[in-house]
């Protein structure tokens, strides 16, 4: 059996099978280190991101709408533990309200853009931010970025999710590639928020989303 080291110190065997589960607030404050590893892990940033990170995800948790999704590893006897079991993917969101960070510098930046008052009342008036949306680098590929962000938006009160993602040169990564096949349109191009020179785009889907081929039953991840 071939293992992969998940989490610094900790291995799980390599074709494990990672099935879907709703995250409590109670869950992902229980998990949230092995949950920040999993963001740390995905994103490559240097491990101390996580400790700087985790007093946000933990208020977070507390915002009206929150809802999280993760992808757990079963034990050996194919039981799921959400308080034990080896977190591999983790998404979280919450409804955006004009008194949120970001919903001020994404309303700002739609002003400066071009958008009418109307149009931008219309648009942070009912979303929900897809906040967070990472998969362990071992499991990318595999569709469960994809099945992450269904279970996540499924159901949702709102009208559109909102989400900022960094540029990249001609939208190459699997980030971009999910974000299209979901349906996810432009907002706001090269938006650099207050604090941080990279470049992100700020992105908007209908909900529920209308793009064929989703929703269909959770596919079987290849071994
Ligand atoms: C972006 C990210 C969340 C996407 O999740 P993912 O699981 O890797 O990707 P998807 O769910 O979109 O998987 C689709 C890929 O899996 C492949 N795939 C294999 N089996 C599949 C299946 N059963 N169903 C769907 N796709 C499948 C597809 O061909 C596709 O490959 P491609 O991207 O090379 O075209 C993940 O790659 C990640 O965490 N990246 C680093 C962190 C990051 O960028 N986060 C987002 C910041 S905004």
């Amino acid at each position: 059996m071939t293992a992969v080291e998940y989490h610094p110190g900790a291995s799980v065997p390599a074709d494990a099978d990672p099935r879907i589960v709703d995250f409590s607030a109670a869950d992902l404050r229980a998990r949230l280190d092995d949950a920040l590893g999993v963001y740390v892990a995905a994103m490559d940033y240097p491990p101390g991101t996580a400790r700087h990170r985790a007093p946000t995800w933990t208020e977070h948790t507390s915002r009206p709408g929150w809802r999280s999704v993760a992808a757990l590893l079963p034990d050996a006897d194919d039981r799921l533990d959400a308080r034990a079991a080896p977190i591999v993917a983790i998404a979280y969101g919450y409804r955006g309200a004009p008194h949120q960070w970001w919903h001020q510098q994404v309303h700002n930046g739609m002003r400066r853009t071009g958008w009418s008052a109307r149009e931008t009342h219309e648009l942070l008036g009912n979303y929900f931010e897809v906040t967070e949306l990472h998969v362990h680098p071992h499991w990318q590929g595999r569709g469960l970025g994809e099945r992450l962000l269904s279970r996540l938006l499924t159901g949702r009160p709102e009208r559109a999710a909102l989400l900022s993602t960094p540029e990249i040169a001609d939208e190459g990564n699997r980030a971009w590639r999910l974000y299209r096949r979901f349906g996810f349109t432009d907002v706001i191009r090269r938006f650099t928020f207050a604090g941080d020179r990279r470049p992100f785009a700020i992105l908007r889907c209908p909900l529920p989303p209308t793009h064929p081929g989703l929703w269909n039953p959770p596919r079987r991840i290849p071994r």
